[in-house]
């Protein structure tokens, strides 16, 4: 099967300009001067399919580093299934996701690897890798550490926050930060000081204050700094690499700013929830069926900040400056019925998670159109760091010869809205869209992974098990 994309302007963090770009099986075979015959080998005529991309962007497809498909997590499990959740992130660009197989303290970590190889197994619709979470650090999950590398599984997520779930103390975070400095593997950071958010959700409980608003305010810009400067500190004791994921406070950004200019290996990532929602968004947020319970669509940790103390626009100029290198979602979706609302009266009973692996393109693509990214920025934020900083880069994240036929075509001159009504986008397994009303000034037009076209004008033409495992190597960021 031989594919030639015409006439597009492709578009890769170097630079963009006409080209077009042949595909041959699953793989870019070459990316040619606009009309180019090849030796005088006329390849419209000896290609399978052209798509014609005049007007339109060709970028390397979407890489969301950062999801949780059918997570168990906070009583219940996470809406999105590998099969639902991988397909709605085509829909939407992306044809890359890294999920993470869940540790809790006294599981194996090498068991519960082999558990989520076997969930995801023939299920998804695009490509996947995993990272891993540990809990408790057992001498076993150190020696699994070295194991997962060799499986392609980099990059592994500790928590500061979560008592009794995931939490790590100071102690087991500097052994697993150890390991990594040894084996090169990178460190995930999820940065909330989990002892003060307990006692201000204690408070805030005993004090009546159960709205879902009291999410954000029990988990203030405070605790985020704090922990992020904990993990610096640890990560430079040690020599590991850090990456502190879900990045919401400018407080937080600083932190990892003044560590890069010492040059430690620290990383940052932040999500479309912290770029466009505030907490007083949620603090308003009210409907007939839910009244100010409708604020839980939004309950996430990282929280929303406060609009009035600079969070949002702090984030989107740190991603122009690469104080800040990438955009995830954090997809962690839950419905509203039989699954938020296990939360009504009562904030800290609510599953915390947003769902937006549908979304992420086309978000930051209006960050592009509002004047806050150039276009290479965006395929950079969304694609190409992703591939990079998970050791995925020449395969992914590029448009060149040699990677894989990952490509979007996405028509600048388009236009989406985005929610669960009729004529909408939505195709995640959630029951609300946190992103309703939102109307961005461009669209995905036609999806390829591996140079099969899963996605065409918003039709759906992949099949369940399309998707294979991404073996990943070490973060190509690191020396
Ligand atoms: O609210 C969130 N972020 N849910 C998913 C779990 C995590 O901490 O990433
Ligand atoms: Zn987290
Ligand atoms: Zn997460």
């Amino acid at each position: 099967m031989k594919t030639l994309i015409k006439n597009g302007t492709v578009v890769n963090a170097t630079g963009s300009g006409a080209a077009d770009v042949i595909i041959d099986g699953e793989t870019i075979a070459a990316v040619l001067a606009p009309g180019s015959t090849l030796l005088g080998f006329d390849l419209e005529a000896n290609v399978d399919t052209v798509i014609d991309a005049a007007g339109k962007y060709v970028i390397p497809g979407g890489i969301d580093a950062h999801t949780h498909m059918q997570m168990p997590f906070g009583g219940t499990e996470a809406s999105d299934t590998f099969e639902t959740g991988t397909r709605a992130a085509a829909h939407g660009g992306t044809t890359s996701i890294v999920d993470f197989v869940v540790q809790y303290a006294g599981e194996n970590v090498l068991d519960q690897y082999a558990l989520w190889q076997q969930k995801a197994a023939g299920e998804c619709a695009i490509d996947y890798g995993f990272h891993q979470i540990l809990s408790d650090v057992q001498d076993s999950s150190l020696t699994a550490m070295d194991e997962l590398v060799a499986e392609g599984v980099s990059s592994f997520k500790l928590f500061m926050a979560y008592k009794g779930v995931f939490l790590s103390d100071d102690g087991q975070i500097v052994k697993a930060m150890q390991k990594a400095a040894s084996n090169g593997s990178m460190i995930m950071m999820h940065a909330e000081n989990g002892s003060v958010i307990d006692l201000l959700v204690q408070q805030a409980v005993a004090a009546g204050n159960t709205t879902p608003y009291y999410h954000g305010l029990t988990r203030p810009w405070q605790a985020e700094e704090e922990a992020t400067h904990r993990a610096i500190m640890l990560a430079h004791l040690t020599g590991a690499p850090l990456y502190v994921v879900h990045v919401s406070a400018k407080q937080a950004v600083e932190q990892i700013a003044t560590a890069r200019d010492r040059g430690q290996n620290v990383f940052g990532e932040t999500c479309p929830q912290y770029l466009y929602l505030s907490l007083e968004d949620q603090l308003g947020a009210t409907s007939e069926e839910w009244g100010d319970f409708e604020g839980a669509k939004w309950v996430c940790s990282t929280p929303l900040r406060s609009k009035h103390e600079g969070h949002q626009h702090h984030m989107w100029q740190s991603l122009r400056t690469n104080d800040i290198q990438m955009v995830s979602t954090d997809h962690c979706p839950f419905c509203m019925k039989g699954q938020k609302d296990m939360g009504l009266g009562n904030f800290s009973k609510i599953p915390n998670g947003i769902g937006s692996v549908e979304h992420r393109m086309d978000l930051l693509y209006q960050g592009v159109v509002d004047g806050q990214l150039s276009l290479e920025r965006w395929v950079e934020v969304t694609s190409v760091t992703p591939a990079r900083m998970f050791g995925m880069y020449g395969k992914k994240g590029v448009i060149q010869p040699g990677a894989d036929g990952d490509i979007v075509v996405y028509d600048p001159n388009g236009h989406t809205s985005i929610g669960i009504g009729e004529g909408k986008t939505h195709h995640m397994n959630m029951d609300y869209s946190a992103w309703e009303g939102y109307e961005i000034d461009g669209h995905v037009d036609t999806v390829l992974s591996r140079g099969s076209v899963v996605v065409d004008d918003n039709r759906y033409l992949g099949r369940k098990g399309d998707g294979k495992y991404i073996k990943r190597g070490l973060s190509q960021y690191l020396i």
